[in-house]
C-alpha cells in the first residue's frame, strides 16, 4: 500500500503559487485552461457537464442521472490510513478513521481541476490535484463512460498515491437505499455509514442482554460476538436507491458508503467497546438522521475505484425478450435490480424438487433419521429432504448447566457411527420413501486425531502437508535444517474448536478441494445439495500468508466468499447436477450470485426480535433482494441458542409454528434447523403438536409451488425477488422508512403482514390483528382477498382481520381484467392449489 507522504516545502511552495491563478469557488477550483463551463457527450444519450457554479453533473437527456455535492464540495477525497480490521473468530471489529483527520490521518479535500477531455466517444476524463497542503503533488484522474454492457455510466478514479479514496454525489433528500448485502433490523439504510465487509453476523446485534452478554465476554465466541447493526455475512458493495438510481462498486478491498449520514468526519467505530456505551447508536442516528444532508460517498481502499451508477427510472433496461412488456410498467426499484444484476450477475436455477415439501434438518444418526420420515408421513408432513448437517460426525463442546453444544467434525467424510451405511442409506431414503438427503461443508479443516469415532483420512493433515492451508508466518520456527514458513493459521470457533483454513486464494488449492467434495460429497452418495456454510474468516493480522505471500489477505478476505460459491458450483457443472443439487451460502461477494443457486440469512437468534430474531430474517431477504440475491431462505425457528447463568433464548413451539408460517410465504425452500443446543428447542418432530404445526405450514409452502415458479422465472428473466419491500408497491416515501420487516409482499399478487411476537395475556381471544392495507397508486391493485376468510377489502383500508396459529395475515392482491396484462385467470391458475388447501383444512386448529 502507498501511504500519502507529507509533500516537500519547495513543492508545495510551487503548488500554492499554481493555486493563485485559478479561479477559486470555495473549496471546489479550476485551473484557467478549463473553460467557465463544458459539456462533452458520451454516448447513449449522456451527456458530462462541468460547471463552474455546480460542480459535475451527467445527463442523461435533459434528467440528472448523477452530480457532484452541492457548489463548492468536493467529489473526490483521499485520505491516508488504512482501516483497522480486527479478527477474533470470525468477528470483526472495524476502526476507520474515514475522512477524519484522527491519528493523522492526512485528507486531500480541496479538489482542484486542471483538465477536462473527451477520451474516445464514449468517455471522458477529468484530471486534477488539490490545494491542501500537504497534498500539493497529489494527482487524481476521473474517467466518466457509458460502456454498452451496462445501462448506466461508470465512474473509474485513479489516483496513484492515495490509501483510500472517496467519491462523492449529490442524493435528494427523498432518495431512499435498500441493499448493501444482508442488512437485517432496517428497512432504508439513509443515514447509515455500511461498511463493506464480510463478518460473522453478530449474536443479538443490539438486542439485550445476549449482545452484551457476548460482547463483554470474548471466550465465549471471540471478541465482538454479539456485534453490531452494521455485522453482516455479505460484502456486497451494491445498492437500489427509492428514486430509481443502483450502484456497484467493483474490486473487494475495504469500503464504506456514507448514506447522507452527516458524520463524515468522524470516525467510524464499529467495536464492542462501542456498543457497550451505546448500544443503539446507529438506531438513534436513523431517528436523528440528519435531514438536510445530500451527500453520498463511496470510500473504497486502494489507488483507484471504480463504481458504476445507473438510473432507471429515466432510461428503461431491456430483458431482450417477451418481459420488456411487465418491464416498461414496473416500479423503479424492480428496474433497477434488473438493470444491477445485468453487471452482478443472477442466482443459477433451483432444482424442481424444493417445491415438493418440508426439508427437515436432523442430527443423531441413520435410525433417529428414518423414525423421523416414517413419523412424519403419519402426521401428513410432505417431507422433500432430510438436512444431515452431523454426517460427518460431530463433537460437544462445553456449555452453560453442563448442556453441551452440539458441534461438527470438519473433515468431509461420513461418520462411521452416526451414518456407517451412508452410501447405500441414502440411497434407500430415496427409493423408499421419496426423501432426499443434502449434507454440509465448509473450508475448515479440523485436526481428527482426537475423533472418538475414528476416521479414514485426514484431510487436516493431508491439506497441511500439500501446503493448502493459510499460513500464519509469525509461528516460524526452526526444524532440524529445514526453516519453515510458518504453522497453519489457527481459527477458533468457541472453545475447544481449532481447526485450519484452506487457502483458496490457490488455484491448486481450489483444484485439489473440488476433487475432494466432488468424491467425498457427490460420488459418494446420491445427495442432493449441502450447506456451504462459512467464508468470513480470513484474517487480516500481520503474519497471515496467503499463496505464499503472493495475495494479500487484506484484498483476498471480501472475495473469499466469491471463489468460495463458485468452487462449489462448478463441482455441480462439471457433474452436471444443476438438476439436483441445491448449495446454500450465508456469505456472499459484491458478484457471487451466480455462484450461489440458494442464499440462506445465516444465523439467527431462536428469537423473535428485529435484531437477530424473526424478524431480521425478513429484513435481510428484501435486502439480499436489492442485492440481487433474489431466491433465499432462513432457518425455519432460527439457529442461535444461548444458555446463560441469568437468562436463556431457545425455541418455543410457537415461535418454530409462527417462523414456519412467515418461511412458507417467503422462502424459496422451507428447511429448519435444530440450532446449536437441540436438546432445549422445541423441533418440528417433538411432539404431536408440532409435527401438526409444522406440517400444516409445509402443505401452506408446497400449496404455492406454482406461485413460486411463476416468481422465480421472474427472478431468472428480470432478477425480481420473491420478497419485496410494501413500499414497492406504494407512491409514499414514508413508507421506505416506517417498514423494515413488519409486512412484505410475496411477488407482486401477495401481501403478507405476519405475527412477529408471541401471544400475549393482552392480546386476549380473539386474536384479531390489524392490518394496514397497502395503497397502489398504478391503480393495478384495487383490492385484497384475504387467504383464509375470502372476505376482500380496498386497498388502503385498515382492517381487522383473525390470525390464529396458523393463519399468517395475507391476502391476494385481486387483479382487474386487463390491468398490468394480468387477469384473473392467470391469477386463478396459480393460486388454484393454495384455495384448494385453504377450503382443505378451514376447521384445522393448531395449538402450541
Ligand atoms: C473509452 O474509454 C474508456 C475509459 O477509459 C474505456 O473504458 C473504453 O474502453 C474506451 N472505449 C473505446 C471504444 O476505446
Ligand atoms: C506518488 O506515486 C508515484 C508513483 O507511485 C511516486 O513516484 C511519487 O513519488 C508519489 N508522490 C508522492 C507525493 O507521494
Ligand atoms: C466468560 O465466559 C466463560 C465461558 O462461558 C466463563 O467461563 C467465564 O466465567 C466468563 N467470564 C466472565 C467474566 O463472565
Ligand atoms: C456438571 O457435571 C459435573 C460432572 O459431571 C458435576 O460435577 C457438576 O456438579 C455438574 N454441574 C451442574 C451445574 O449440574
Ligand atoms: C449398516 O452398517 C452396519 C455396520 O457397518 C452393518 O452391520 C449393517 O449390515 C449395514 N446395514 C446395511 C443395510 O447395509
Ligand atoms: C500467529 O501465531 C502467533 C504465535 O502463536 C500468535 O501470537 C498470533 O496471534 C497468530 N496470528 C494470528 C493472526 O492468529
Ligand atoms: C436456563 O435453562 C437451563 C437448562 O434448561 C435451566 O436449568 C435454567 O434454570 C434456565 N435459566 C433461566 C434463567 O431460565
Ligand atoms: C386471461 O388469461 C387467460 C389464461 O392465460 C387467457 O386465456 C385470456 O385470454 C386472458 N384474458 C385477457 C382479457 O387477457
Amino acid at each position: 500500500m502507498v501511504l500519502l507522504t507529507r509533500f516537500p516545502p519547495l513543492a508545495a511552495l510551487l503548488g500554492t503559487a499554481c493555486l493563485s491563478h485559478l479561479d477559486a469557488v470555495g473549496a471546489f477550483q479550476f485551473v484557467a485552461e478549463v473553460p467557465q463551463s463544458q459539456s462533452i457527450s458520451i454516448g447513449g444519450d449522456y451527456t458530462v457537464h462541468l460547471h463552474q457554479d455546480k460542480g459535475l453533473e451527467v445527463k442523461f437527456a435533459d434528467h440528472t442521472v448523477a452530480a457532484s455535492p452541492e457548489r463548492g464540495a468536493p467529489f473526490i477525497r483521499l485520505s491516508s490510513s488504512l482501516a483497522s480490521l480486527t479478527e477474533s473468530s470470525g468477528n470483526f471489529e472495524i476502526v476507520s478513521p474515514h475522512l477524519s483527520s484522527e491519528g493523522g490521518n492526512v485528507v486531500c479535500q480541496e479538489q482542484t481541476i486542471s483538465s477536462f477531455e473527451r477520451l474516445n466517444l464514449t468517455a471522458v476524463r477529468l484530471s486534477g490535484g488539490f490545494g491542501d497542503h500537504a497534498c500539493a503533488s497529489i494527482r487524481w484522474d476521473l474517467d466518466i463512460s457509458s460502456p454498452a454492457a451496462t445501462d448506466g455510466l461508470r465512474f473509474n478514479v485513479v489516483a496513484p498515491n492515495a490509501t483510500n479514496i472517496h467519491l462523492s454525489f449529490h442524493s435528494p433528500q427523498s432518495e431512499g437505499f435498500l441493499g448493501f448485502g444482508e442488512s437485517a433490523s432496517f428497512g432504508n439504510l439513509r443515514g447509515l455509514r455500511i461498511p463493506i465487509w464480510t463478518r460473522e453476523g453478530g449474536v443479538g446485534r443490539g438486542e439485550s442482554p445476549v449482545t452484551e452478554l457476548l460482547n463483554t465476554n470474548g471466550t465465549i465466541a471471540g471478541t465482538f460476538a454479539g456485534g453490531s447493526l452494521l455485522t453482516s455475512y455479505t460484502a456486497i458493495g451494491s445498492f437500489v436507491s427509492t428514486k430509481g438510481r443502483w450502484g456497484i462498486l467493483h474490486g473487494s478491498n475495504f469500503g464504506i458508503f456514507d448514506l447522507a449520514s452527516g458524520m463524515e468526519g468522524e470516525p467510524l467505530v464499529d467495536t464492542a467497546e462501542k456498543q457497550l456505551q451505546d448500544k443503539d447508536d446507529e438506531e438513534q442516528r436513523l431517528r436523528d438522521r440528519d435531514r438536510d444532508n445530500e451527500v453520498l460517498t463511496v470510500s473504497y481502499e486502494g489507488t483507484s475505484l471504480l463504481f458504476d451508477l445507473g438510473d432507471s427510472s429515466l432510461s428503461s433496461p431491456s430483458s431482450g425478450d417477451h418481459s420488456d412488456r411487465l418491464l416498461g410498467k414496473a416500479p423503479v426499484t424492480l428496474k433497477a435490480i434488473t438493470s444491477l444484476t445485468k453487471v452482478t450477475g443472477r442466482q443459477p436455477k433451483l432444482p424442481e424438487w424444493t417445491h415438493t415439501g418440508a426439508v427437515l434438518g436432523i442430527q443423531g444418526g441413520q435410525e433417529k433419521v428414518e423414525g423421523i420420515i416414517r413419523e412424519a408421513k403419519l402426521y401428513d408432513l410432505p417431507v422433500a429432504a432430510v438436512w444431515l448437517q452431523d454426517w460427518c460426525g460431530t463433537r460437544l463442546q462445553e456449555g452453560m448447566y453442563n448442556i453441551s453444544i452440539s458441534r461438527l467434525w470438519w473433515n468431509w467424510e461420513a461418520d462411521s457411527s452416526l451414518y456407517p451405511n451412508w452410501t447405500d442409506w441414502v440411497s434407500h431414503l430415496e427409493t423408499e420413501y421419496g426423501v432426499r438427503t443434502m449434507s454440509y461443508v465448509n473450508t475448515f479443516l479440523a485436526d481428527v486425531k482426537t475423533k472418538s469415532t475414528g476416521y479414514k483420512r485426514s484431510f487436516y493433515s493431508e491439506a497441511k502437508e500439500g501446503g493448502r492451508l493459510v499460513i500464519n508466518s509469525t509461528q516460524s520456527e526452526q526444524r532440524g535444517e529445514q526453516e519453515r514458513v510458518g504453522e497453519p493459521w489457527r481459527i477458533t470457533s468457541g472453545p475447544g474448536i481449532e481447526a485450519g483454513l484452506l487457502d483458496i486464494s490457490n488455484p491448486t488449492t481450489v483444484e485439489w478441494f473440488k476433487e475432494l467434495v466432488k468424491e467425498q460429497l457427490y460420488s459418494s452418495a446420491r445427495i442432493s445439495g449441502a450447506m456451504n456454510d462459512f467464508g468470513e474468516f480470513l484474517s487480516v493480522d500481520d503474519g497471515v500468508q496467503l499463496s505464499g505471500g503472493l495475495v494479500r489477505a487484506r484484498s483476498f478476505h471480501n472475495l473469499y466468499p466469491e471463489v468460495w460459491s463458485r468452487l462449489m458450483r462448478s463441482v455441480v457443472e462439471e457433474m452436471s447436477l444443476e438438476d439436483r443439487v441445491v448449495g446454500f451460502h450465508r456469505s456472499a461477494s459484491t458478484f457471487s450470485a451466480r455462484f450461489t443457486n440458494l442464499f440462506w440469512v445465516g444465523d439467527q437468534n431462536v428469537a423473535w426480535g428485529p435484531e437477530d430474531g424473526l424478524g431480521a430474517s425478513i429484513s435481510s431477504k428484501l435486502h439480499m433482494g436489492f442485492s440481487g440475491f433474489g431466491v433465499s431462505h432462513s432457518d425455519v425457528g432460527g439457529y442461535t441458542t444461548v444458555l446463560a447463568a441469568d437468562f436463556n433464548v431457545t425455541r418455543s413451539l410457537e415461535l418454530l409454528g409462527r417462523w414456519g408460517e412467515v418461511e412458507a410465504l417467503s422462502s424459496a425452500l422451507f428447511r429448519t434447523h435444530e440450532g446449536n443446543i437441540p436438546s432445549v428447542n422445541v423441533q418440528a418432530y417433538t411432539d404431536e403438536k408440532s409435527y401438526r404445526y409444522h406440517s400444516f405450514n409445509a402443505r401452506l409452502f408446497v400449496s404455492l409451488a406454482d406461485y413460486r415458479a411463476r416468481l422465480l422465472k421472474e427472478y431468472e428473466d428480470l432478477g425480481w425477488p420473491l420478497v419485496r419491500h410494501t413500499a414497492v408497491y406504494s407512491d409514499s416515501d414514508e413508507d421506505w422508512d416506517r417498514i423494515r420487516d413488519q409486512s412484505f409482499f410475496l411477488g407482486d399478487r401477495m401481501f403478507v403482514q405476519p405475527v412477529l411476537k408471541p401471544r400475549s395475556a393482552e392480546d386476549g381471544d380473539d386474536d384479531e390483528v390489524i392490518v394496514q392495507l397497502p395503497r397502489d397508486p398504478s391503480g393495478r391493485a384495487k383490492s385484497f382477498k384475504h387467504i383464509w376468510t375470502g372476505n376482500v377489502y380496498s386497498a388502503g383500508e385498515q382492517v381487522r382481520v383473525p390470525a390464529p396459529y396458523g393463519r399468517i395475515p395475507a391476502f391476494v392482491v385481486v387483479v382487474e381484467e386487463g390491468i398490468d396484462g394480468q387477469n384473473q385467470s392467470e391469477g386463478g391458475d396459480v393460486f388454484e392449489k393454495l384455495w384448494e388447501f385453504v377450503e382443505k383444512e378451514k376447521d384445522t386448529v393448531l395449538e402450541v
